[in-house]
Formats: C-alpha cells, sequence, structure tokens
C-alpha cells in the first residue's frame, strides 16, 4: 500500500489555500494548514478544521524554526502565503518584497533543513508584463516588469529553480490568473460591490473599462497545482493557469445585474487601471491541459457565486456589529 502523502500548505487560511486545503483532503492527503492569519481567516477552514487528518499551525513562513516543526514528516509542499492584494502593493515595496520573496527563501531554506525538496508554487501570470504574445505561453521572453508584486513573484520562481539546480529540488510553478469564487478576499468585485452599496446610481471604473482580463474559479486553481504536482515530471515545471476573459465593463455590468442595480458607469480614463495593472491578459493554457485540467466552473457562474458569497458575508457581518453593539448595550 502506498504510505498517505503528507502535504503542508502556507496561506492555507486564504481565499486560495481553502480551496487547496479541501481538495488535498479528499484526494487523500494528510494536510498541516500553516497561516499566520494576516489576512486569512478560520472561518475560511471550517470543514478542513473538523477533518482528522488535518491539522491547522498558526505562525509566520519567516519563522523557520516554527516551519521546521510543522515540516516534520511532510514531503509536498504548496507555497501560497504572500501579500496578495496586488492594487494596494506599490504603497509598501519593502513589504511585498518580504513576504513574496524573502520569505520564499526562508520556506526553501527551512525545507532544505527538513529534507523536503517538492514545492508547488502560486505564481501569477502578471509575471508577463504587458505582453506582445496573447494568449500568452510560459516560454516567451520576459518583458520588463511593471510591478513590484510580480517582480517579487518572479524573484520566488528565480529561488524555486535555483534551489532545483542546486539542490535537487522539483518545482511546481503555477501562473493564474485572477481568482473568483466564494472566500474571495480582495480585488475588483469587491471593491464594485462596496461601491454599489453606498451608490447604487454609479460606479466609478479604474481605466477605460476596456482592460481585458482572464479569470479562473479558485476551486480550478487549487485542481491545477494539485494536478501540476502529481503529474508533472521535470525538475522545474512551469504551467499557465487561466480561463476565459471578461472587459472590465462587462464584469461591472455584470455584477451590478445581479444585485439588481443599474448603475451609470464612469471612468477614470487611462488605459491601466493603476500603476502596474495589466490592460490585457490572456494565458495560454495548453500546457496544463495536456495534463487533463480542465476548468469545471465558467467565468459567469464563478462571478455570480463570488457576488453571492460576499453580499452574505456583509450581511452576516452586519449582523454580528448589531449584535455586538446590542450586547454591550444590555451590558451597560
Ligand atoms: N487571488 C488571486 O486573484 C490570485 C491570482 C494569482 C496568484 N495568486 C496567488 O495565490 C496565492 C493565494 O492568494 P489569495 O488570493 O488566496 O490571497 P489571501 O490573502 O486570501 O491568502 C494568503 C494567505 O497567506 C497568509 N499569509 C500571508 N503572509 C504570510 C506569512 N508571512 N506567513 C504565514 N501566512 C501568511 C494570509 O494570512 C492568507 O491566509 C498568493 O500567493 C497569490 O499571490 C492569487
Amino acid at each position: 500500500m502506498t504510505p498517505r502523502p503528507r502535504t503542508l500548505v502556507t496561506g492555507a487560511a486564504g481565499f486560495l489555500g481553502s480551496h487547496l486545503c479541501e481538495a488535498l483532503l479528499s484526494a487523500g492527503h494528510e494536510v498541516v494548514g500553516y497561516d499566520n492569519l494576516s489576512t486569512g481567516r478560520l472561518a475560511n477552514i471550517g470543514a478542513p478544521l473538523r477533518a482528522p487528518l488535518f491539522r491547522f499551525v498558526e505562525a509566520d513562513v519567516l519563522d523557520s524554526p516554527r516551519m521546521v516543526e510543522a515540516l516534520a514528516d511532510c514531503d509536498l509542499v504548496f507555497h501560497l502565503a504572500a501579500h496578495a492584494d496586488v492594487r494596494r502593493n506599490p504603497e509598501h515595496p519593502a513589504l511585498v518584497f518580504e513576504q513574496n520573496a524573502h520569505a520564499t527563501l526562508a520556506l526553501l531554506e527551512s525545507m532544505r533543513k527538513s529534507g523536503i525538496r517538492r514545492i508547488a508554487f502560486a505564481s501569477t501570470g502578471s509575471v508577463y508584463g504587458e505582453n506582445p504574445i496573447i494568449p500568452t505561453p510560459e516560454n516567451v521572453p520576459f518583458p520588463i516588469q511593471t510591478s513590484i508584486y510580480a517582480a517579487a513573484k518572479l524573484a520566488s520562481e528565480g529561488l524555486l529553480s535555483a534551489y532545483a539546480e542546486a539542490f535537487g529540488f522539483q518545482v511546481f510553478i503555477v501562473r493564474l490568473v485572477s481568482l473568483l469564487g466564494p472566500r474571495y478576499s480582495h480585488g475588483h468585485v469587491a471593491d464594485f460591490l462596496a461601491q454599489l452599496s453606498l451608490h447604487p446610481d454609479h460606479l466609478e471604473i479604474l481605466g477605460d473599462g476596456r482592460q481585458r482580463k482572464a479569470y479562473l474559479d479558485a476551486r480550478d486553481a487549487a485542481q491545477a497545482l494539485l494536478l501540476a504536482a502529481q503529474r508533472c515530471r521535470q525538475r522545474v515545471n512551469v504551467l499557465n493557469a487561466g480561463s476565459r476573459c471578461l472587459t472590465v465593463e462587462r464584469s461591472a455590468r455584470l455584477i451590478a445585474a445581479r444585485l439588481g442595480a443599474e448603475p451609470r458607469l464612469r471612468y477614470k480614463g487611462g488605459r491601466r487601471g493603476w500603476p502596474g495593472d495589466v490592460p490585457d491578459i490572456r494565458l495560454d493554457c495548453r500546457r496544463l491541459r495536456k495534463l487533463g485540467w480542465k476548468p469545471r466552473h465558467s467565468v459567469i457562474s464563478s462571478l455570480e457565486q463570488t457576488v453571492d458569497y460576499l453580499l452574505e458575508e456583509k450581511n452576516s457581518r452586519t449582523a454580528e456589529i448589531t449584535r455586538a453593539a446590542c450586547e454591550s448595550v444590555n451590558a451597560g
């Protein structure tokens, strides 16, 4: 009988990490979820926390002694922990680099000390910058980097392949497009929803609305990471993962329609919404599809589920705040 794989997931309590933990448990892995809960939430991993094969460690990836302890008996790591709110990244370059590149180096060192040499990494399609080749395959020449976030992710990719060369690691780098789906935590859907709940009659859009963005459901992204680690045979494996694309304008109209709103759209102008925004991002995913991967969630239904999830969250948080306020009035 083959032994049960024992796998550590960094960023386990985050949006993508929580779906990956569920996918790994379903695939029969024993899972150590590792997260410092900076943006992640225990509520995201309610189901894994009840599973006998799941253990949660609240700690930072940069805390090497804790990481080495958590890695005991693991044979595979999925590295998802990151400072992942791309739009707010330019304000804190040093923090972004620490969380997205130094943390990767710290993890690789902890793995080396522990004798673990297989790692899958959630990278980003933003590493292609404003590439003239669309859809973009994995082997294009890289243009100039346009965001600190992508530059730090690319530094991590470099470290992973260097560890493969120097120390015999096997690495699975999956370059993801923007993710959608339940437990969505940051990005344009949350921003549009916040605006529309304040003023349903108009919506301000960064850029000219014609930016074309490929999306992917986080559950399909989790399967892409899992499949890459199960089926890739090279020492360094790089795979794109994305699905269909929407313009920002179409996405805004779909979000508004889900809310039953008909806002006037006001554009801030310019091809890019913010520094580092890539106006056209579509990836060639044939490499991953050849492994048997196929997204199961359509972009539109995934966008609708994102809106529904955020609305539910908003309602339950409002209820929580109201309940807390009533309790404090009663106590007073
Ligand atoms: N969401 C997207 O659209 C998207 C697109 C492409 C790539 N990615 C990548 O996927 C990964 C997951 O993104 P997400 O959207 O789930 O983000 P998220 O913020 O929901 O999850 C990140 C998790 O990492 C944890 N974390 C952060 N720094 C940590 C540290 N130093 N030590 C321990 N835990 C730490 C956070 O608490 C959080 O739970 C990231 O690497 C991100 O760059 C995400």
